[in-house]
């Protein structure tokens, strides 16, 4: 079966690269299962110091696949992408995103739990869960409101705005815009080096301390948010807005519909 997320390390930093290209890298259970099964490999290894996240030079990703939201939501607390937020926020080797193009949904709250965020010009941070009969997820509703304040907060939340690279540096939510994909990569291997040449267990404490003041709340919003959201999944609003847009992509990818 071909891997959804490729991987490599090398000196220390572990790349993780979602390699779904012909839907933008959305994220569906296998990926999700194989994201945290890397994660939870890569703390227990020595030889990775550093981990990477990214969907390489043109997407990040476009959130949860649409179609898995229909056909397999999550039912239960410890379904594949609720098993990943778990693991990402115990994760104890430090993570940088390096964000080109789209961040949609998940791409975008996952962020919130990455050590340094690094974007492209044209990066396009958007987190529509309201647009689509959903709540917030993976702690978004009490992280975004810390960094940005209420009211930037429920622009993105409430509105489902869109944030792109510079306007996400100037309200925090990502450290450096770049140019091109090439040059953000380049920048986020080139800070993950830096981190390889501190001593490493004053590293990973320091990050410890800094992560843990908010852990307990964090945790309990996080099972607040995944409890609604898999009751709003079932709910009319939801699955009125995901079957539209799914059936309208499959009308226009038909041959029939398909626009000349
Ligand atoms: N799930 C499943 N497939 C997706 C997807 C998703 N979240 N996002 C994009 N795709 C697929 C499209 O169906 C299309 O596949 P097809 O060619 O087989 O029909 C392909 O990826 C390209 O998408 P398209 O919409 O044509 O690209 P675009 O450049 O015009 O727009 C986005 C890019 C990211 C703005 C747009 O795809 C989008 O808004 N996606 C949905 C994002 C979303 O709502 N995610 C869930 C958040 S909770």
């Amino acid at each position: 079966m071909t891997e959804l997320i490729k991987q490599h390390l090398d000196e220390g930093v572990l790349t993780l690269t979602f390699d779904r290209p012909d839907k933008l890298n959305a994220l569906n259970n296998r990926m999700y299962t194989q994201l945290a099964n890397l994660l939870l490999a890569a703390d227990d290894n020595d030889d990775a110091g550093v981990i990477i996240l990214s969907g390489g030079a043109s997407c990040f990703t476009s959130g949860n696949d649409l179609s898995d939201f229909l056909a397999y939501p999550p039912t239960h607390l410890s379904a594949p992408a609720f098993h990943l937020m778990h693991v990402v926020i115990h994760l104890k080797k430090p993570l940088i995103a390096a964000v080109c193009g789209p961040a949609i949904g998940i791409g975008t709250t996952l962020l919130l739990h990455c050590d340094q965020v690094f974007v492209t010009q044209n990066a396009k941070l958007r987190m529509p869960f309201v647009n689509l009969g959903l709540c917030p997820e993976f702690g978004a509703s009490l992280l975004l409101p810390k960094l940005l304040g209420h009211a930037r907060a429920a622009r993105l939340l409430l509105w489902g705005d869109s944030l792109e690279g510079a306007a996400a540096v100037a309200c925090g939510l990502a450290n450096e815009v770049f140019d091109d994909g090439a040059t953000c990569l380049a920048a986020a291997r080139h800070m993950a080096l830096r981190l390889l040449a501190m001593p490493q267990d004053a590293l990973r404490q320091t990050r410890q301390l800094l992560k843990q003041p908010l852990m307990e709340e964090l945790q309990a919003t996080i099972r607040q948010e995944n409890l609604l959201f898999i009751k709003r999944l079932n709910s009319p609003e939801a699955q009125a807005a995901l079957n539209a847009i799914v059936n309208r992509r499959a009308d226009t990818s038909s041959p029939r519909g398909k626009p000349s």
